[in-house]
């Protein structure tokens, strides 16, 4: 896995249609929340075929959770899930594995599981999750790099504010509050479609859960849920992906199974480079781009529906070529420029102090050896090799393929000169 290399002739055009898949950052959650049902199977559709979504299946059959995918369907039956412990291997292989915590509390009011840890977007601390579940009664301690946790007297309802919108530790208070005592409110609550979805998923299990995206969340606690069926939302960062490969290499694309209403700030940024986006309800978005975009406002990162961290690297790599300067903000992670020293190798002109990026259009980028840094960051270095001139090489795909189901093989229908070897 580690030697494959995606071998891209920069200078297509693009044109055609891209599927889009269903949302990695909502599939992980819904994951974790089949653990808190106790009687019969949830079916989850649009399920993306990604290795962060088989290490959250593999953390499931650890649990004791029978799981099993068909196609783009996961069909897991937490009935007599009962483990209360997570190998650390497998904790290790996905922060957001965190999410597990509150699920397993809920459901089995205690749970073992090593600690996340940093990531490459630098230190994730999980302080407000822990906080949290521990207003809501759960007795949490850190023993040498494991969580040991119980709620000895179950879980109870709670006025939490959280002092940031934090979409994991959101996730995990709903996921904690839908099978305690009493009703939980949190206030400040992270406002992400993916936030949306979980509710409505929980909602179709017999959840009661109110105020899904707005900042204050209500859940009252039942004592058991059942299995329901639900189509995961369509992935946006993966959407926003596909418009900035257009914007970078122009041409026109069909985005099928996108929904526009997702992207917040994204499209009317496009739309002010230059890029014609129409939007077919919820469901699919058209994009033209045609000679070369201008520079855009300064973009500053923000909790939804601010500009959104994971698409900061994607728009970036379409500004490189723009003409006129761009400024970045990154409010959200402070390790998130590290496409950036990749992107300058190509030609591209960016300075970075802080968490502030300050990129200069230039006229063109050049084919080079890359190496992904992380997710989004790898993805935004095969969107500016598929605009460079010659031949680039990316390595270190183990990162784009946590997000991507075969990107290469999007791209290459819609075109683009593109291989894995
Ligand atoms: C989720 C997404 C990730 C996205 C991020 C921000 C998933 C699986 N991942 O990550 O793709 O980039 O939202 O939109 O959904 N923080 C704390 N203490 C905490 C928790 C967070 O200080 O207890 C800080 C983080 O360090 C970071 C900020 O809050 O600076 C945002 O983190 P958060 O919203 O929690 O992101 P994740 O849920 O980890």
């Amino acid at each position: 896995m580690e030697k494959q290399k995606l071998v891209i002739n920069g200078g297509n055009r693009l044109e055609g249609e891209i599927a889009v898949h269903g949302a990695k950052n909502s599939a992980l959650p819904l994951l974790s929340a089949t653990v808190l049902v106790s009687e019969g199977e949830c079916v989850l559709h649009n399920c993306p075929k990604l290795t962060d979504v088989d290490y959250a299946m593999r953390i499931l059959s650890c649990i004791g959770v029978k799981c099993k995918r068909e196609g783009s369907t996961v069909i897991a039956d937490a009935s007599v899930a009962e483990n209360t412990e997570v190998p650390q291997s497998l904790m290790r292989e996905m922060r957001s594995s965190i999410v597990f915590l509150g699920a397993m509390l809920g459901r089995m009011k205690s749970c073992k599981l090593s600690f996340p840890g940093g990531c490459e977007l630098g230190p994730r601390p999980i302080d407000l999750h822990l906080s949290a579940l521990r207003e809501m009664g759960a007795e949490i301690t850190e023993q040498h790099g494991f969580l040991m946790c119980t709620a000895p007297k179950g879980l109870h309802g709670a006025n939490i504010s959280l002092s940031f919108p934090s979409v994991g530790a959101t996730e995990n208070i709903m996921l904690a509050a839908v099978r305690a005592k009493g009703v939980t409110q949190i206030h400040n609550a992270a406002r992400e479609p993916e936030i949306c979805d979980l509710a409505e998923f929980l909602s179709g299990c017999g959840a009661k859960v109110h105020g899904a995206g707005t900042d204050i969340i209500i859940v009252e606690g039942v004592k058991t849920l059942h299995g329901c069926e639900h189509r995961v939302i369509p992935d946006r960062i993966v959407t926003a992906s596909y418009l900035c490969a257009a914007a970078c290499c122009g041409g026109e694309l069909i985005l099928s199974g996108a929904n526009a209403e997702h992207l917040g700030q994204m499209i009317p940024i496009l739309q002010s480079m230059g890029c014609k986006i129409y939007s077919f309800g919820k469901d699919s978005i058209y994009i033209r781009v045609t000679g070369r975009l201008k520079a855009p406002q300064t973009i500053r990162t923000m909790p939804y529906p601010g500009f959104p961290t994971d698409a900061q690297a994607l728009i970036m790599t379409a500004t490189t070529k723009a003409q006129g300067t761009t400024v970045f903000v990154e409010n959200i992670f402070e390790n998130r420029y590290r496409h950036v020293s990749e992107l300058r190798r190509m030609g591209a002109n960016i300075k970075v102090e802080g968490k502030v990026a300050v990129v200069e259009g230039v006229d063109r980028l050049y084919g080079s050896e890359l190496q992904a840094t992380d997710l989004r960051g790898g993805a935004a270095l095969v969107l500016a090799a598929l605009s460079a001139e010659g031949k680039s090489v990316v390595t270190k795909l183990c990162h784009i393929d946590r997000g991507y189901e075969n990107i290469e093989r999007s791209l290459r229908l819609a075109g683009a000169d593109i291989k894995r070897v």
